[in-house]
């Protein structure tokens, strides 16, 4: 069995409206792991597609997703970049574990529930099995840690769950490693601009909802000075935050983008007012988000650059996926190896 110590694997769906959040939850950590892991960041098209996605966007949406990961300072030559559709094992394996995971499973996951809304019987099968799919893009690699945002925990408990019933019904024990989830930092929930009860997220019909990463300097300014407050003064201590949610927003947005202890910043800013922080967030975030964007603005503008990277990825990924899918088929009895 092969198997290396410490195995990053994470992704993002290429659907458009890349935000703050998903730097700040997931595409900042996959910087720092480099330096200690062997890391491979997927963008995760066939996930995508679990709701309609126009062709040509899916594809631009695609490099805009690997162009903010290299941006942010991901290194696609020591580790690896690509998307997922190139890498058909994904699709292979997903069949296997949909045969593995139990429907029960499937149906306390509150992701589905939120996507699905209230007329499941219109949503895609795809949206459903989506977390089975997600597990078999962290097995196939037995990758053994996954950065992602707060929201991802449950579908990685899953995950989970879904490596050992494979490795007990197929009498294999610690053949897939059980992943760990990395969910750290003080934004690992980043919540809409508009409304602190909820998560900013790329498909927020409000555009102020959310900081993309590709927003100009004042588009980012305006809409953190837009961004919804409450009348009183800011907390004096942390205690005061579960009531609050814009302000814990604000302030965790403020300690992740100036790499403090949200402690450290709910004293800075104790008893000031509002647009005190507005104003220093405003500047922080254009600092660190503008350069990013612009970055990704030059990496887009050269598609075939884009689109070598990820097939060189892809066939990087190929190669570590493939053994592992072999060993997969031999294990559930299917002949042809
Ligand atoms: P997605 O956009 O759903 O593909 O998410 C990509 C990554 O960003 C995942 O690791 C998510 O957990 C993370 N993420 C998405 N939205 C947020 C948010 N509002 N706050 C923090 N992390 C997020
Ligand atoms: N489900 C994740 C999200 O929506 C994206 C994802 C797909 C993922 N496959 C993954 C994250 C594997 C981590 C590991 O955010």
């Amino acid at each position: 069995m092969t198997q290396v110590k410490a195995r990053v694997l994470s992704g993002v769906q290429p659907t458009g409206n890349l935000h703050l959040g998903n730097y700040l939850g997931a595409i900042r950590n996959f910087v720092g792991l480099q330096q200690t892991h062997e890391c491979l960041y997927c963008v995760v098209d066939m996930h995508a597609i679990t709701v309609f996605q126009d062709p040509v966007e899916l594809a631009a949406n695609t490099r805009e997703v690997a162009a903010a990961f290299i941006a942010a300072g991901v290194d696609p030559k020591n580790h690896i970049v690509f998307n997922q559709a190139q890498v058909s094992q994904h699709a292979e394996l997903a069949w296997v574990l949909n045969c593995v995971a139990r429907m029960g499973w499937l149906n306390r996951m509150t992701q589905f529930k939120e996507k699905a809304g209230k007329d499941r019987e219109k949503a895609s099968v795809g949206l459903y099995v989506y977390p089975n799919l997600m597990a078999a893009d962290i097995l196939l690699y037995k990758a053994t840690h996954v950065p992602v945002g707060e929201d991802q925990k449950q579908h990685l408990e899953l995950a989970r769950d879904i490596a050992q019933k494979f490795n007990n019904d197929f009498n294999a024990p610690e053949f897939f490693p059980l992943p760990e989830p990395i969910i750290q930092g003080p934004a690992t929930r980043v919540m809409s601009l508009r409304d602190g009860s909820k998560k900013m997220s790329k498909s927020d019909p409000s555009d102020l909802s959310r900081i993309t990463m590709t927003d100009q300097a004042d588009d980012i300014a305006r809409k953190i000075r837009k961004a919804k407050t409450d009348p009183d003064a800011l907390p004096e201590t942390a205690d005061e935050l579960p009531g609050r949610p814009e302000a814990a927003n604000l302030l965790g947005l403020f300690a992740a983008l100036t790499d403090q202890q949200l402690s450290a910043v709910i004293g800075q800013f104790a008893g000031a007012q509002f647009s005190v922080l507005k104003e220093q967030l405003a500047e922080v975030a254009v600092e660190k988000i503008a350069p990013i964007g612009a970055e990704m603005k030059r990496l887009t503008d050269d598609p075939a650059t884009i689109d070598a990277i990820l097939a060189d990825g892809a066939a990087r990924a190929r190669a570590i996926a493939e053994p592992i899918m072999a060993e997969v088929r031999q294990r559930v009895g299917f002949l042809g190896n």
